[in-house]
């Protein structure tokens, strides 16, 4: 039996404002396997930040479920929802979004702080991934005195730090140069195959979905086509 670590099961996801309603996922439906390398693309506006949204559990759909390891998502509120997120996602976001007044092994840690670890453990776990990510001799630096590419391999290191199912990665190269862009796509393709965990990244940039074992294109809120190279 194949197993799948994410399930979308004919989401549809409208947004309502006073003045219009806006159909911005209709009747969406795929599953991703365990350890799987995904690509979203699709044109500007066709859904594909919303649809990370809702994988997130930052929103919920309007119609529909998505399954994480089998868990629905869709009904859970409050502290099961926050430590849901905490213990089973990771997020990378085109800008970084790392917290600037503290040192990159710091960042890493702050996922990490709801857990009962001891300090020494929490830091050991820090820097030893942000060593295999190649940043041993960064660990006490701060995020502005990082380049874009080093930044980007701190966020990773924090997505990974709680040992996800699931990795959720919004352009996450969109803000780095072809090398450095290539680099965490190397980092992503890496992660899947040595950890097993699912990763999902929206990207505009159809060379890199090369290196996806399943792409998903989006169209106007709808499932256009899927590729599966497993
Ligand atoms: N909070 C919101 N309220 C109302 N409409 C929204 C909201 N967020 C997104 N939309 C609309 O939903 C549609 C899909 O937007 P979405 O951000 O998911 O597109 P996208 O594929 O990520 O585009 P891009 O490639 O430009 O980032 C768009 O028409 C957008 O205007
Ligand atoms: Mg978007």
């Amino acid at each position: 039996m194949v197993n799948y670590s994410v399930k979308v099961e004919s989401v549809s996801k409208v947004y309502k404002t006073a003045a219009i309603e806006v159909d911005a996922l209709i009747d969406v439906s795929f599953a991703l396997r365990q350890g799987a390398f995904a690509a979203i693309v699709g044109p500007s506006g066709s859904g594909k930040s919303t649809l990370m949204h809702l994988l997130g559990t930052i929103d919920k759909p309007t119609s529909g479920e998505i399954y994480v390891d089998g868990v629905p998502t869709s009904q859970m509120t409050g502290t099961d929802l926050a430590r849901f997120r905490n213990k089973k996602l990771g997020f990378v976001f085109q800008a970084y979004n790392l917290v600037n007044g503290i040192t990159a092994e710091m960042n890493v840690e702050l996922p990490m702080m709801v857990n009962p670890m001891v300090a020494s453990e929490r830091r050991s776990r820090a820097d030893g991934l942000l060593a295999e990510l190649g940043l041993a001799d960064r660990l006490k630096l701060k995020p502005t005195q990082l380049s874009g590419g080093q930044q980007q391999r701190v966020a990773i290191a924090r997505a990974l730090v709680n040992n996800p199912s699931l990795i959720l990665a919004d352009e996450p190269t969109g803000n780095l140069d072809t090398k450095s862009g290539d680099e965490v796509i190397r980092l992503f393709k890496d992660i899947c195959k040595k950890q097993n965990v699912t990763i999902i990244m929206v990207t505009h940039n159809p060379d890199l979905t090369r290196h996806c074992d399943h792409v998903i294109h989006i169209k106007d809120g709808r499932l256009d086509k899927e590729e599966k190279r497993y």
